[in-house]
């Protein structure tokens, strides 16, 4: 999904870097797990993998791709399907019968069309333009739909958080953004106005107990302990909340005040602390100091907030530290002017061993 530091694109690389540096293990921490890009990776190596986020849209990212090892079977909710509609024959997957059946089910007009579509937000100065009149209704009711499964008990635990990962990573082809959700498209984007066809998404079963927190991770770090560390946090001021507060509502579904042009949720006690040089080289100190691991990896960015020779004197206190980087395509967004200019920047590897 499009996501302000998603390592996709580049955690091969990155392993392979770690490799070649022999920063191997058999558990890995990612502590700043946004996408779960990362945490994917090494859970597919065989990891027993630890992931955080602040964020509960990534928690539950987490939940669905780190913390399950199952293939869904929907065991309480294939009968009532095949109860109340015809089931394709040639849908063989349970998931794929849940997700046709979510696909088909009648609009609901409900808390994103009412406050993110033109049509729910007609009364405003500047009616919002985040989804279609038709996509808003849609997320409602596949959203509604899930709550409502989980409620009556139809859903495994899994099962619920497999169905809000599909719908997450869904809507982010559907917005009418430009990569973040601080502010809509004053045109429709062509793909805002596609249809919304929610999608499945992929399992894999590492035979591990994975373990995923919806934490401020450096409430974690006393209990801490694996192989590798591995550290993506926010690179510059941006705080993630105020650029997805659209999805962070989507996966909560609380009915949120919210306010402004944009329709902004509340922070609430999700502003990090590593949105800011100082207070992001005091945590990361915080982590390095206390937590207990035998590599620690930041990942950073050469326009990092924190200096470049401030993060290896302070690390250095700690262990032996390697600086290793490698050049790569900068996201682009509404936001970031510089994408426009500078296409390329750096991906910084520290790398702490003790
Ligand atoms: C650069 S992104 C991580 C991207 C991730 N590696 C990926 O591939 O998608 C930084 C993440 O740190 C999270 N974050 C920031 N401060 C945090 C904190 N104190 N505790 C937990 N998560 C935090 C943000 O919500 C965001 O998802």
């Amino acid at each position: 999904m499009r996501y302000i530091g998603n390592k996709e694109n580049i955690v091969e690389k990155i392993y392979i870097i770690l490799l070649d540096n022999n920063i191997i293990g058999n558990t890995f921490f990612d502590f700043f797990s946004g996408t779960t890009s990362v945490a994917r990776f090494y859970k597919a190596l065989g990891y027993k993998v630890f992931s955080s986020d602040i964020m509960y849209m990534s928690y539950c990212l987490q939940k669905a791709y780190i913390e399950n090892n199952d293939i869904p079977i929907f065991n309480k909710l294939i009968p009532l399907i095949k109860q109340i509609t015809n089931i394709d024959k040639l849908l063989i997957e349970p998931i794929d019968i849940v997700i046709n059946y979510l696909n088909n089910i009648p609009d609901v007009k409900g808390f994103i069309y009412n406050n993110y579509t033109p049509g729910g937000t007609k009364e405003l100065d500047r009616p919002r333009m985040y989804f279609s009149n038709e996509n808003g209704l849609r997320i409602d009711a596949i959203r509604q739909q899930i709550e409502d499964w989980n409620n009556k008990g139809f859903l495994l635990e899994s099962e619920y958080y497999i169905l809000l990962a599909c719908l997450i990573e869904t809507v982010s082809f559907y917005a009418n953004v430009a990569g973040v959700y601080a502010a809509f498209h004053k045109k429709w984007d062509p793909r805002a106005i596609k249809r919304l066809e929610l999608r499945k998404i992929k399992f894999h079963d590492n035979k591990q107990k994975n373990v995923v927190y919806n934490e401020n991770s450096l409430d974690l770090i006393d209990s801490i302990e694996t192989d590798i560390l591995y550290l993506d946090p926010p690179y510059n001021e941006r705080q993630y909340l105020p650029n997805y507060h659209l999805i962070e509502t989507i996966a909560k579904y609380d009915n949120p005040l919210i306010k402004g042009v944009t329709g902004m949720r509340e922070y609430g006690n999700k502003k990090s602390t590593f949105c800011n040089a100082k207070t992001a080289l005091r945590d990361l100190e915080l982590v390095a100091q206390k937590a207990k691991y035998k590599h620690l990896v930041l990942s950073y960015n050469s326009e990092g907030i924190m200096p470049q020779e401030e993060i290896i004197s302070m690390l250095s206190k700690y262990g032996s530290v390697k600086l290793e980087q490698f050049q790569y395509a900068r996201f682009k967004s509404n936001n970031n002017g510089l994408s426009k200019t500078k296409k390329h920047i750096y991906e910084q590897l520290y790398i702490l061993s003790i």
